[in-house]
């Protein structure tokens, strides 16, 4: 990489802003508990991230116990599209579109080998979900409408 290379992937993966690094680095210097145990290392980690659980859901219009942090967007995916249609039994299709990221495609093909029915909508000529095709596609079993907000 040279002084002249420009990153184009920061959808991907970014440096954290200054004061995001002196917030967390007490927690990977000193304060290194592993927040589900019990002792006071653990209950210190604990708090931290309850915190951090409370600012985000503020950030973002939610309560914060509809925020589950997870390690990566591949586990996040999986727990999200699995887990909603685990627990809607009763619906059997979900909403996607042609331009996912593999880690929300797969597990959508991977639905589809248990029965779900999936619809992967088009985009258009703006590489913009085409509206009417999603509203077309939602009936009333679907559980579902997974897509890609913004694209690397
Ligand atoms: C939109 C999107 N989803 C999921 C992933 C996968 O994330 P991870 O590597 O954290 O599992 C990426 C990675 O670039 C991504 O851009």
């Amino acid at each position: 990489m040279t002084d002249t290379s420009i990153y184009l992937d920061h959808n991907a993966s970014t440096p954290v802003l200054p004061e995001v690094l002196a917030a967390m680095l007490p927690y990977l210097r000193e304060h290194f508990g592993n927040p589900t145990s019990g002792h006071a290392f653990g209950r210190r980690a604990r708090a931290a991230v309850e915190l951090a659980r409370a600012q985000v859901a503020m950030l973002v219009g939610a309560a914060p116990d509809q925020l589950i942090f997870c390690s990566g967007g591949t586990e996040a995916n999986n727990l999200a599209i699995r887990g909603v249609m685990s627990v809607r039994g009763d619906r059997r299709h979900l909403v996607t579109s042609v331009a996912e990221h593999p880690a929300t495609a797969a597990p959508c093909t991977w639905l589809e080998g248990q029965g779900v029915a999936v619809t992967r909508v088009g985009l258009g000529a703006d590489g913009q979900v085409r509206e009417d095709e999603l509203a077309a596609a939602i009936g009333d079993d679907t559980a579902l409408v997974t897509l890609i907000h913004a694209h690397n």
